[in-house]
């Protein structure tokens, strides 16, 4: 059947009327969207990746051979890849050490078309950089994260920017300091902009308040709700409902393979995963966020949005890149077409 329609049997969704349908198929919606007029800032990590594959089991406490690759990461910089992919204007506001990662990494989002003129030259820290050392097997042997940078991402960093703020859609990753996420919330109360966090991890989401009165837009998985929540127990739809009434106005909830749940004060609605064939499920919350945000910014509805993020997530977790270089809107209107079957039958599994 042509499940591409964002119906109750495929989403899952409780009153689904109470959204904004602009379309009756996703690449519909796609096709009708107006060209780009509008600007996603996004705020918080910008880091080096390292991955070390051992050649053989790794010993410690001597010389392992193994082969490199380096690439870019950071969940801000990766969901700022993802949207200029999509072909919306984005801005980075980071900070990266003066030594060669940093100027590699800011070349690279120049390349793109990332507007770094808020990316900042730390001369106190390095670049924040991950390291990835894995057996032959793929399995991790050990990680090394150098994250310290990013304590220097203080409100008085961010103060320079604070007049773009009102004009754009804003995106912030808790890998930056509390005291930094506190104040941008405070300054969305006030100026009503259009804030979206990322928890990153489930110890950085508790950087966040307990109120989350304007947070225009949450993504987590169920673990970060969970320890944020303070409730090992809770259901994704009753966790949704929580965060929606702490503040929060909209939820993205994600929950791996098994989709995701999308909330806001219409209703709660479940948007299965596609079949996938798992090459590397690095950056698939980026990817997920980043083509939600741009949906949503051309006036998709919230189950609209996240179903496009479904599809962005799909194709990255079958990608061995954290951010797949032919990412656009075609790629995943054609994606929705081919998938629109899978996503039907894998709900009803
Ligand atoms: N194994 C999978 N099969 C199909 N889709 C997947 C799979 N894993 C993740 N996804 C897709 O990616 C989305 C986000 O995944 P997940 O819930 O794992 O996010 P996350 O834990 O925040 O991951 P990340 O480490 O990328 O931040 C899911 O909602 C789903 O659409
Ligand atoms: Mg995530």
């Amino acid at each position: 059947m042509g499940a591409r329609r964002c119906a109750p049997a495929h989403c899952g969704m409780a009153g689904l009327s109470a959204y904004r349908l602009h379309s009756d198929t996703v690449e519909g919606w796609v096709c009708n969207m107006e060209p780009e007029t509008s600007r996603v800032v996004c705020i918080g990590g910008a880091a080096v990746d390292r991955k070390y594959r051992a050649l053989a089991t790794v010993r410690p406490g001597t010389s392992n051979p193994v082969t490199s690759e380096r690439s870019f990461g950071g969940v801000a910089r990766n969901v700022a890849e993802n949207i200029a992919r999509l072909g919306t204007r984005v801005s980075l506001v980071s900070i990266v050490g003066a030594d060669d990662n940093g100027l590699a990494l800011v070349s690279d989002l120049e390349r793109l078309g990332i507007d770094t003129r808020h990316v900042t030259l730390s001369d106190a820290h390095a670049t924040a950089e991950y390291v990835a050392v894995l057996q032959p097997d793929g399995e991790l042997a050990v990680g090394l994260a150098n994250m310290a940078i990013f304590d220097e991402i203080t409100p008085a960093l961010l103060r320079g920017i604070r007049p773009e703020l009102g004009s754009a859609w804003i995106f912030a990753d808790c890998n930056l300091p509390s005291e930094t996420l506190h104040d941008l919330i405070g300054l969305a109360r006030r100026q009503a902009f259009m804030l979206a966090f990322d928890a990153v991890s489930t110890p950085k989401v508790m950087r966040l308040p307990r109120d989350l009165t304007g947070v225009g837009m949450f993504f987590l998985n169920l673990d970060e709700a969970r320890t944020y929540l303070d409730r090992p127990e809770v259901s994704p739809q009753a966790a949704a409902e929580a965060l929606l009434a702490r503040g929060a106005e909209q939820v993205v909830l994600t929950l791996g393979d098994k989709g995701l749940v999308a909330a806001d004060s219409f209703g709660i609605a479940t948007i299965a995963a596609f079949k996938a064939e798992i090459v590397d499920a690095t950056g698939a919350g980026d990817a997920l966020i980043a083509a939600t945000l741009v949906a949503m910014l051309k006036d998709a509805s919230l189950v609209e949005a996240a179903t496009l993020g479904t599809v962005a997530a799909t194709l990255t977790v079958e990608s061995p890149v954290s951010v797949r270089p032919d990412l656009s809107l075609a790629l995943l209107e054609a994606t929705s077409s081919l998938r629109a079957d899978q996503i039907f039958k894998r709900e009803l599994s």
